[in-house]
């Protein structure tokens, strides 16, 4: 798909970029001319992914490494980036983590480090970018939800306890920039075959994703384009929004067919 020019001489810092989606989002605004900075704690995935976008697309990639989840490396990480890109337009608040298990054996750490990791991020780093947000004049956050948000899915009550606050954060923080002409939506990912759904074969993807209603499971790039879409001024006159690209997954299970037997 044409990636087009929408994003030319914009600046854009997307969150947990090395891997799965981030990368993809961030590879999509490089590829529609954008300066890109990838933000990621992961040292040397992110090298090899800020390498790999800038060399595939010719575009000016800043790395930095840091913890979304900590006050201070947000804040430097958000002042690095915006002087090394000359400003900021869009901030993609997309790092997250996952941990699987039953409610009954989740030790509260574990409900901690979900909580700081995918919603106590948010805040941080909206936070840090705000003032350069406003120097934008058409500043656009996106914020990665999750179906979990909507719908039981497997055992993880922290992380769809902390998705459904994505929403909220979303929502609230949408009328409260308005007047600042910064719009603030996310995207709710249904599964998305990355690194997070574990290390699952071809063949089990492709089984998995029948149960969906169009049939497979959600690509990195699906989740990217709608970010793109979202933080583009084609989508002018929408905020406070939570798109579902979920392939229908919150809706309905696909009928059994006979080929999937
Ligand atoms: N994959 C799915 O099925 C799915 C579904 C719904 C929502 N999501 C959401 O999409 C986002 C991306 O998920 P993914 O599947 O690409 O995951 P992933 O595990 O493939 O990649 C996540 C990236 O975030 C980075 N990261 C983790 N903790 C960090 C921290 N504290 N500071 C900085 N970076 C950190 C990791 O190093 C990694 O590069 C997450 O918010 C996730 O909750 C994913």
């Amino acid at each position: 798909m044409d990636a087009g020019s929408d994003f030319v001489d914009r600046k854009v810092i997307v969150t947990g970029a090395a891997a799965g989606i981030g990368r993809a989002i961030a590879r999509r605004f490089a590829q529609a001319g954008a300066r890109v900075a990838c933000l990621d704690l992961n040292a040397p995935a992110l090298a090899r992914t800020a390498e790999e976008i800038g060399a595939e697309t010719g575009a000016q990639i800043v790395s930095l490494v840091a913890d979304v989840s900590r006050e201070d490396a947000t804040s430097r990480a958000v002042d690095d980036a915006v002087s090394a890109m000359g400003g900021l337009d869009v901030l993609v608040n997309n790092a997250g983590i996952v941990i699987l298990q039953r409610f009954d054996e989740t030790p509260i750490e574990d409900w901690d480090r979900t909580f700081a990791t995918n919603l106590r991020s948010m805040f941080l780093m909206a936070r840090a970018a705000l003032p350069a947000l406003r120097r934008s004049g058409a500043g656009a956050i996106v914020n990665i939800a999750s179906i979990a948000a909507y719908r039981y899915t497997v055992p993880h009550v922290p992380y769809a306890t902390a998705k459904a606050g994505v929403v909220a954060f979303t929502r609230d923080l949408a009328v409260e920039l308005a007047p600042d002409r910064i719009r603030v939506n996310a995207v709710a990912p249904g599964p998305i075959a990355t690194e997070m759904l574990g290390k699952l074969t071809d063949e089990e993807l492709g089984k998995a994703g029948r149960h969906y209603l169009l049939g497979r499971l959600g690509k990195p790039e699906d989740i990217a384009e709608a970010v793109a879409f979202l933080a583009s001024e084609r989508a002018a006159y929408v905020t406070g929004a939570t798109l579902p690209v979920t392939g229908g997954a919150e809706l309905a299970s696909r009928p059994v067919r006979s080929e999937d037997r």
